[in-house]
């Protein structure tokens, strides 16, 4: 049934629902999931047919275009993405202002923030071809920012990106080269599945940092910002900072032996089980699926034997027979094996958040130019109060 908002409004009706547990803000054309069936479609394409055939460059043109590219597409949204990898030579300067410890995730809030005041004068958010060419280089710096948060954290020189190489691989190269490698050589297996997570974590509709990136864009502020703010919101443990907690829960939990105490205190809800549970699935995270399948790849084909693989499947094997988690409808999430992939190809752990937020990037500017492509509203929503009702000012000398 279609709802006369204005009439509600105007009858004073609102709703109370915290954690937008069943307020849809908005109308969507970009993904859709069905939490019951743990079915995810971005523009209609399946989560795995995408992840297992496209690369991830095509997947962010359909997020942002609505459909797949063909080969000329392609060819062209492929050339514009390596023409806007490099950053300002500013910024570098803007790297060094931060302790060498500050987590990198701190970084990227920062630096993604700044490239607003590289990009602000000359930007009209209603001209379609400003937009167009924000969600270009945003898509395109990420990686860049990205590996230079790490390689400053490393006290490392900055690489400069390589166009000749495909998205994964400059990003990686970007990472872990040095300018003395004169020979360095790409590993396809590494660069699949890493391109393969890169798709994995897209897009996923109104997630937190999707909805903040919606919601600061709403108020007609700069994109750059707005993602920004949408990094700022993926950071915690909840959101895509689980990707990094999951791998610090295997290392205090630390061998098999010890995963039934470690099950008692997530019981008594003392912890959570990190990369479990879902606002929205109630059954299997089909990207985890894939994540799961790449995962055994990735281990195989480097002929790595990690005990923390051993036992987040002993945790596993036991939460999804376990009554507690049966119960709650509680399944592995797409961060459960993510970590444990990015381990195994040498990502340092406090990086994790950081390609989650590379990754997002595509989709929270698919977002973003969905909502500036038709008419939107400022997002505003209302609160139950429950302060203080009326009470009489009392001078500072009289108060007790
Ligand atoms: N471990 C143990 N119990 C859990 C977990 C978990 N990971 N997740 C939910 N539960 C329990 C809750 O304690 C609650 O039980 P109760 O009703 O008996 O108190 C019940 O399941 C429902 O949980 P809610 O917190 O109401 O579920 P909500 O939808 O609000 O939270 C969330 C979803 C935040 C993802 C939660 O499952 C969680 O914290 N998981 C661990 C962190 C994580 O992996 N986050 C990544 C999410 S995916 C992503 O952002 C890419």
């Amino acid at each position: 049934p279609v709802i006369d908002i204005a009439a509600l409004q105007d009858s004073g009706f609102w709703s109370y629902d915290p954690g937008f547990k069943v307020t849809a803000p908005v109308e969507s054309k970009i993904t859709y999931i069905d939490g019951g069936k743990g079915e995810l479609l971005h523009r209609g394409y399946p989560i795995d047919e995408l992840a297992n055939n496209a690369e991830y460059l095509e997947v962010a043109y359909a997020l942002l275009h609505g459909d797949l590219p063909t080969a000329e597409q392609k060819a062209e949204f492929f050339e514009k993405i390596r023409e806007h990898t490099p950053v300002h030579d500013q910024l570098r300067k803007f790297f060094e202002g931060f302790r060498r410890d500050a987590h990198p995730m701190a970084i990227m809030v920062g630096v993604v923030g700044a490239l607003s005041a590289f990009y602000h004068e000359d930007l009209d958010v209603s001209n379609e071809e400003h937009r167009e060419i924000t969600a270009i280089r945003l898509i395109a710096k990420m990686p860049t920012l990205a590996a230079m948060s790490y390689k400053y954290s490393q006290g490392e020189p900055f690489m400069y990106p390589r166009n000749d190489f495909n998205y994964a691989e400059n990003f990686l190269y970007m990472m872990f080269a040095t300018p003395a490698d004169v020979d360095y050589e790409k590993n396809d297996v590494i660069t699949r599945a890493m391109d393969k997570i890169f798709t994995l974590h897209a897009d996923h509709e109104q997630n937190a940092s999707t909805s903040t990136v919606r919601l600061a864009g709403s108020t007609g502020a700069n994109p750059y910002a707005c993602i920004a703010a949408g990094i700022a919101a993926l950071w915690g443990p909840s959101h895509g900072g689980a990707n990094e907690a999951v791998l610090e829960m295997l290392d205090e939990i630390g061998t098999v032996e010890n995963v039934p105490e470690f099950m008692e205190k997530v019981k008594s809800r003392e912890v959570k089980l990190m990369g479990f549970g879902h606002r929205v699935y109630k059954n299997f995270d089909p990207r985890a699926q894939v994540m799961k399948e790449t995962c055994d790849e990735v281990l195989e084909a480097l002929g790595i034997n990690d005990p923390k693989l051993e036992l987040a499947m002993a945790l596993e094997k036991i939460a999804l027979e376990d009554p507690f988690f049966i119960e709650r409808n509680l399944y592995p999430n797409v961060d459960f094996y993510s970590g444990i992939i990015l381990k195994a190809i040498g990502i340092p752990t406090s990086m994790f958040t950081v390609i989650f937020a590379l990754a997002r990037t595509s989709g929270w500017i698919s977002h973003w130019l969905e909502m500036h492509s038709a008419p939107f509203k400022i997002g505003r929503p209302r609160q139950l109060y429950t302060g203080e009702t009326r009470r009489d000012f009392v001078k500072v000398e009289d108060r007790k």
